[in-house]
């Protein structure tokens, strides 16, 4: 009787996968389900996951890792038999796809191809990230820890997050910053990744600004001030770019 639940389960959801791909990829549009069924990486990887976690959570040995084993050799895409997959998840493309064994990824979330939903290193436990739903992560998307990234979150291609995204939110970067809320660009001090203050070129300009004033005035005491060879003088680079306080 479980069993047959179970698998009536995997059926409603497996639909909702195929709908899900319908409705987001413009290329599948006018396509049959059996059509995607046959040809879509990502809705088969997704399909073998289902069959792959309603097994584990059955307590069935070994059968769970092996599905997941030969959906990653068909697909590219790895998913552990132990992840939490909400409904309607669609991963486009989908070659190089890893979700980590702790990971939960909530209802309506795309994932594009090279995403990773990993650990950092050798911790145990939750170890993943949590996605919540309709979140979008972007080709080469790395996600890394035990993060939480907020309901209808965009996370930018290429992007390597190891941070909470607040909701709505719109990520990208190397660390991975939020430059939109709910649709407004992020402003404030901290909002600027790129030209962050650099404390110690600060204090070296305020010395060498220092030592020249001194100079100026032993040479209007009628001293002679020490000569340093012109090529061991380097110019502070320049700061450039926007005030980092502009937002
Ligand atoms: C992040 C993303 C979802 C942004 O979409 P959006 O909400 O429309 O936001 P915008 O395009 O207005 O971009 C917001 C800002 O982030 C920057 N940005 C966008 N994507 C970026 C990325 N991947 N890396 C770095 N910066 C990025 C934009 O230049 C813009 O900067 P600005 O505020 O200085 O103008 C989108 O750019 C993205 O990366 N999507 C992934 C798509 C993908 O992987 N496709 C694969 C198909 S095969």
């Amino acid at each position: 009787m479980a069993g047959l639940s179970s698998l009536a389960r995997v059926a409603r959801e497996v639909r909702r996968d195929l709908e899900a791909a319908r409705e987001r990829d413009p290329s599948a549009l006018g396509v049959g389900p059996v059509e995607i069924l046959a040809t879509w990486p990502g809705v088969q990887a997704v399909l073998a996951h289902r069959v792959a976690a309603a097994l584990h959570e059955a307590g069935v040995p070994l059968l769970p890792r092996a599905i997941a084993y030969v959906a990653r050799a068909l697909t590219g895409i790895e998913i552990h038999h132990a992840a939490k997959v909400g409904a309607g998840l669609f991963i486009d493309h989908g070659a190089g796809v890893v979700v980590g064994e702790t990971a939960i990824i909530g209802d309506g979330v795309t994932l594009y191809q090279g995403v990773t939903l990993g650990g950092t290193g050798f911790e145990t436990g939750k170890r993943h990230p949590t996605v919540q739903d309709n979140v979008t992560i972007g080709s080469g998307a790395k996600l890394l820890g035990p993060i939480e990234i907020g309901h209808g979150a965009k996370i930018g291609a290429n992007s390597v997050v190891v941070r909470d995204v607040p909701p709505n939110s719109t990520v990208v970067g190397v660390p991975g910053h939020p430059v939109r809320i709910d649709g407004r660009r992020v402003e404030g001090p901290d909002t600027d990744w790129i030209h962050l203050p650099d404390p110690v070129a600060d204090a070296m300009r305020a010395l060498s600004a220092r030592v020249a004033e001194l100079e100026r005035m032993v040479t209007e005491l009628g001293g002679t001030p020490p000569t340093v060879e012109p090529e061991n003088v380097h110019t502070l680079r320049p700061v450039r770019g926007r005030n980092p306080a502009g937002g």
